[in-house]
């Protein structure tokens, strides 16, 4: 598909997944907004897309953990006179160890960036989106948004409220012609491991992707419709032996997998 002249706007595009989404959607000819709190990055980015596919690139610095950013981006985003056509909800962070070990304010940024922002920018631009019966919406969640993974409480937690809010509303905005997918990769060659502060354990290891070809895998599912879609095979089985493993079993297998 075609997005000459569409907006897309990606969050987390200063590294990761935000990059493989960026470069995937200007090679099909979109415009696009790049969010995240480093702009040097970004401005790099922009640079290469506008030069190698000829597309407009804007880029606006913001750090989505904090309250109220989400509708100051909206707001700036107006006044650009850009109508979005497509949302990439990308931007997210894990933090890994003993719940009681993390400090609350990093708990705290980590759930209004995972959780808040993701239902905020949802919320302020699908309903453009419905006035307009157009668009789509990709939101980024998670293997572990599965099953409760010890040494992930928070981070799975937020990741199981954005593939449950994600297949809702796939369903309640499909009638006015606007699309939403989930998208749940397992471990990927990001920088996420290391600013979670996770160390990859063999299965970890023996799971990884590469971020190109997982964003890949997002972008056709959304571009299809689907409502929601785990990466890979080795992942897709994971979930699957979820559905036939009691809870507290799936738990101890993932608080073992991660702890080597
Ligand atoms: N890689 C994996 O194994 C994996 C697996 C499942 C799900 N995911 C999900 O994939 C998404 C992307 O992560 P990634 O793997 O690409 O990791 P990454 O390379 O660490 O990228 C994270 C992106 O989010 C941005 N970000 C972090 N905090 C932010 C904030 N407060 N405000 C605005 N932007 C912020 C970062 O930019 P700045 O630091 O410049 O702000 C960066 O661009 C996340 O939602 C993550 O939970 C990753």
């Amino acid at each position: 598909m075609n997005l000459n002249g569409k907006w897309a706007l990606v969050t987390g595009a200063s590294s990761g997944f935000g990059v493989e989404f960026a470069k995937l959607l200007a090679a099909r000819s979109a415009n696009l907004v790049l969010v995240a709190r480093r702009s040097g990055p970004m401005e790099e980015l922009a640079d290469n897309l506008r030069r190698t596919n000829g597309v407009q690139v804007m880029v606006e610095p913001a750090d989505l953990s904090v309250p109220g950013a989400a509708a100051e981006l909206k707001n700036k985003i107006d006044r650009l006179g850009i109508d979005v056509d497509i949302l990439v909800n990308n931007a997210g962070r894990g933090l890994y160890g003993e719940f009681l070990d993390q400090p609350l304010d990093t708990i705290t940024a980590m759930v209004n960036l995972n959780l808040m922002a993701v239902t905020e920018l949802t919320h302020l631009f699908a309903q453009q989106m419905i006035n307009r019966r157009t668009g789509h919406i990709l939101l980024i969640a998670s293997l572990l948004g599965y099953q409760a993974t010890p040494g992930y409480a928070v981070y799975g937690a937020t990741k199981a409220y954005v593939l449950v809010l994600g297949e809702a509303l796939h369903a309640e905005l499909k009638k006015h012609n606007v699309n939403l997918t989930v998208l749940s990769p397992g471990p990927t060659e990001t920088s996420f491991a290391h600013v979670a502060g996770q160390r990859n354990t063999l299965v970890v290891r023996a799971l990884m992707m590469e971020p190109g070809a997982v964003a890949s895998l997002g972008v056709n599912a959304m571009l299809q419709r689907k409502s929601s879609i785990v990466a890979g095979l080795m992942n897709k089985l994971v979930v699957l032996s979820d559905r036939l493993t009691p809870r507290v079993l799936q738990s101890l297998i993932m608080q073992k997998v991660l702890s080597g």
